[in-house]
């Protein structure tokens, strides 16, 4: 089989290498990729959101499976266009991907499926907009509603800061078009995690819980990244948390978009905040998380591609189980000298075939770029370093031995990865 997948990023090399371990593959292509998916499949130089491009080079090479990484290419359509061709892919259709393209839409599906979710109002008005921050007796988030690259979410703590927090999105049009509305909602205070699920349309297969860590700093302070390590499993899932995600969050969803006339078919990634044991949704992607991937894809012990392939050709999951390491997996990313903010590209990268030795790591490539023999930096989160190990603290000193072997310029990780699980059990 032949396998076309879409990204460049950290989630796309770990589902490359996850891929490529399948007796079913035996070829697979990425596009654009990056240095490290070079030395696991052949990149193609077509970015993931020519679509045209995309589909002419499924066409012409005669692939079997697209896999789309990111979320961009499936708001603006990709997985219709493939379908409309009779071209076998792995992602949900755009007005499906809405849960992610659109903040409005997915608060809107949230309210009619009696979903938990922090109180709202939608706006694009700065007037109504800001009587509704003067109005509320609670902290407040406010998103623009469109794709922003992760950074379309500012998380106050005064009116005042709600106040700016609005014109920058509103007035200043910080982020585009992607601004044109917003969301306000009541700022809730608890333990966030990441529930991610495949989804045929009808039945759901559940992936291991994981956490992130998006705040650039240790503590969790500073501002949001991308995410800059993760761990699975989540021990603040337990089993009373698991069932109320499926019960009533994930089947709901899932029922209630089928009943508005939408299949949802892919991954369906719910951003949790665990308030009281009670699991609230900050927001659905539509993809896969970066870097949760990366530790959830490190424990699972099954094929990943009959579910891919199942669900690209529109059939059911029902009979598809998926089994998991029972250890803990964690991955720390290093990422370069001022990410979030601006940063330098372009540096030498040395020690990942040291640490890619050390028995259950694998370091996957983020921003990385393959030049002779050697990898060079090329954007802000560079390596996602993860280990799989037997208990949790010795799985963290893993992934942090390994972090150590690696070198680059102004290189920059947080030192706290994992450590909210390992106070769960102390
Ligand atoms: P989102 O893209 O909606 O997940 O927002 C990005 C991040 O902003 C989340 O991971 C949270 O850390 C934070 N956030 C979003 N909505 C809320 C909320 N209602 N209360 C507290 N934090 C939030
Ligand atoms: N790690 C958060 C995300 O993928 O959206």
């Amino acid at each position: 089989m032949k396998v076309l997948l879409v990204g460049s990023g950290g989630r796309e090399h770990t589902l490359c290498w996850k891929i490529a371990q399948s007796s079913l593959v035996d070829e697979i292509f990425c596009a654009p990729g990056n240095g490290g998916i070079a030395q696991e499949a052949i990149c193609i130089d077509i970015a993931s959101e020519d679509i045209g491009s995309l589909m002419r080079f499924a066409k012409d090479n005669a692939i079997d499976c697209t896999v789309v990484g990111p979320e961009a290419p499936l708001v603006a359509g990709l997985v219709d266009a493939f379908r409309a061709e009779g071209l076998p892919v792995f992602g949900p259709e755009k007005n499906a991907a809405l849960l992610e393209g659109s903040k409005i839409f997915a608060k809107e599906v949230l309210r009619d499926c009696s979903i938990p979710t922090a109180r709202f109002g939608t706006f694009t008005g700065i007037a109504h907009a800001k009587d509704f921050i003067r109005n509320a007796d609670f902290d407040l988030v406010v998103k623009a509603d469109g794709l922003a690259a992760g950074k379309g979410v500012i998380v106050t703590s005064s009116k005042d800061e709600a106040f700016d927090a609005v014109e920058t999105i509103l007035l200043k049009k910080e982020f585009g078009s992607s601004g044109e509305s917003v969301v306000i909602e009541e700022r809730l205070r608890g333990e966030e995690a990441s529930f991610i699920a495949i989804c045929d349309g009808e039945h759901i297969i559940p992936l291991a819980s994981s956490q992130d860590h998006k705040p650039i700093f240790d503590n969790d302070k500073g501002p949001n990244t991308g995410g800059m390590g993760a761990y699975s499993p989540a021990p603040i899932v337990d089993s009373t948390i698991w069932g109320k995600v499926m019960d009533e969050i994930l089947y709901p969803l899932v029922a209630g978009l089928r009943a508005k006339g939408i299949t949802y078919r892919g991954v369906l990634y719910a951003g949790l905040m665990i308030v009281d044991s009670t699991p609230s949704v900050l927001e659905f992607n539509v993809r896969m998380g970066d870097p949760e991937t990366q530790p959830l894809l490190m424990r699972l012990s099954s094929d990943i591609v009959p579910v891919l392939i199942t669900v690209a050709q529109g059939g059911s999951i029902r009979n598809i189980e998926l089994s998991w390491e029972t250890g803990p997996s964690v991955c720390v990313v290093m990422a370069s000298g001022g990410y979030p903010g601006s940063y330098e590209k372009g540096k030498k990268i040395t020690g990942i075939e040291h640490a890619d030795a050390l028995e259950g790591v694998k370091v996957f490539h983020a921003g990385t770029r393959l030049e002779g023999s050697s990898f060079f930096t090329s954007g802000g989160r560079v390596l996602g370093v993860t280990a799989l190990g037997q208990d949790l603290p010795a799985t963290i000193e893993k992934a942090y031995q390994a972090v150590s072997l690696i070198s680059f310029d102004s290189a920059f990780y947080r030192n706290d990865i994992g450590f909210k699980a390992l106070k769960r059990f102390a």
